[in-house]
């Protein structure tokens, strides 16, 4: 397995081009089930997220066409609408073939994910939205299988409430409405800005949806065989802009300029970074982030959009780090997101956990450790946490990095870090 490692102690200087958003990319690649014909999807990072949902797609029956950052997929001869344990278990947004495949095939069978490293991460609430359209919803072995009405049948609109704002859940029956009879409300839906992305393709391939970016939305479907191809560029990925603003801000001195970021998405980060002193500026097309003076410290509590995105919680905890005095971050999104703790406890970090919250005392500087990454967000939060220490870091296991960020240590050497990926290195 493969580790990064970083020589830090200097602050970051540069430009970074930042990404298309993993997160937007993905339900998107899945709603290209949706249609025949052949759908392209520009400005798609290069990441491995990305190429595990091409060999679904492919499984399924599609012809995908990967040639970061252009994907086109198109159809195939047979669609056999089924996504193996294999696949689905190297990455739990596979489930967001489920909602496309049984609106436009009347059925599927789709591996149920199983817990990960950050929580158990139930589906109930997809499957109860998928049930309320008049799907019959089976468990069999491990994997969910899913029938449209009358044995296979086109999907009814419903009411669907949500008992709580979910990404994935949002967006899984956004598309299965898109292909149902009638007009479905969804209720206390999820608002992230990749929710609304989604929103604008299922409007360009013909259903209409209104509301998204609020908590109801309304989903006109049409028939099957009736939604459109797309072309579409995808947009910049928020929070691989939030990790490079809190790189550039580990040291007084730092100051990155984030090439194709968007503020209006990152609203909740940018308000916290300048309450801890941080400078964020929007120019044009373009992020100016500089520190340019000692942190102060932050009280965060992690929320659905538009709240702080527990995404950037491990980020912001290693910028805390760094502050003078006491910091208290509050996880609320998944149960078990604080498994960096122990890693940056390994490098001087001073963090006393507290069930879901973490208080982080400042510290004068952290010291260079080998540490595990254990999820994406995570292992890109001990890269970080590299770049502010003074001497050698190894973070191991930095294949969940390439899930979801793209050429991290050329970019990283690009704002002037010293960062290697070490192949095949000890796990
Ligand atoms: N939940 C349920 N039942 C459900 C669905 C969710 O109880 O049926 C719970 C989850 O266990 C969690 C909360 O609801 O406690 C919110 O989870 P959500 O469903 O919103 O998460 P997700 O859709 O699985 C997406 C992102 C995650 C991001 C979360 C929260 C994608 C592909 N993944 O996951 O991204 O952390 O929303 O914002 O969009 C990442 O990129 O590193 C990542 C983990």
């Amino acid at each position: 397995m493969d580790a990064i490692r970083v020589r830090g102690g200097k602050p970051l200087k540069g430009t970074v081009r930042i990404s298309g958003a993993k997160n937007a990319a993905l339900p998107i690649l899945c709603a290209t089930l949706l249609s025949d014909g052949a759908s392209r999807l520009r400005n798609v990072p290069d990441l491995r997220d990305i190429t595990t949902t091409a060999a679904l797609l492919r499984f399924l029956g599609r012809q995908v066409d990967v040639a970061a950052p252009i994907v086109t997929v198109a159809e195939g001869s047979d669609v056999r609408p089924e996504a193996p344990y294999e696949l689905v278990k190297q990455m739990r947004a596979s489930v967001l073939v489920l909602g496309p495949l049984v609106a436009r095939f009347g059925r599927a069978k789709v591996s149920l994910p199983g817990g990960c490293a950050i929580g158990a991460r139930p589906i109930d609430q997809h499957l109860k939205g998928l049930e309320a359209m008049g799907c019959k919803i089976t468990l069999e072995q491990g994997y969910v299988v899913a029938e449209g009405p009358n044995g296979g049948g086109r999907l009814k609109a419903a009411e669907v409430y949500f008992d709580i704002p979910t990404v994935t859940g949002t967006e899984n029956l956004m598309m299965a409405a898109s292909l149902a009879k009638g007009r479905t409300t969804l209720i206390n839906c999820a608002r992230e800005p990749e929710v609304e992305e989604l929103a604008r393709i299922l409007n360009k391939m013909g259903a209409e949806v209104d509301g998204a970016g609020t908590d109801v939305m309304h989903v006109t479907g049409v028939d099957r065989g009736k939604l459109s191809p797309f072309d579409h560029a995808i947009i910049p990925d928020r929070i691989e802009a939030g990790t490079y603003m809190v790189a550039g801000a580990m040291h007084e001195g730092g100051e990155v300029l984030l090439q194709g970021a968007e503020l209006g998405d990152m609203e909740p980060l940018v308000a916290k970074l300048r309450a801890a002193g941080v400078d964020v500026e929007s120019e044009g097309q373009n992020v100016r982030v500089a520190r340019r003076k000692p942190l102060r410290p932050l009280q965060i509590t992690t929320a659905p959009h538009p709240g702080f995105p527990t995404d950037m919680q491990a980020q912001i905890l290693v910028l805390m780090c760094c502050a003078k005095g006491e910091s208290v971050i509050t996880e609320t999104i998944f149960e078990n997101r604080f498994m960096h703790v122990p890693e940056l406890q390994r490098m001087g970090a001073k963090i006393a956990l507290r069930g879901n919250t973490a208080v982080v005392e400042g510290v004068d500087r952290l010291y260079g450790a080998s540490v595990m990454a254990t999820d994406l967000r995570a292992s890109a939060s001990l890269v970080i946490a590299g770049l502010a220490s003074s001497d050698e870091t190894e973070v191991r296991r930095v294949y969940h990095i390439d899930r979801g960020y793209e050429h991290i240590e050329e970019k990283f050497r690009g704002l002037g870090a010293d960062i290697e990926r070490v192949k095949g290195a000890e796990s």
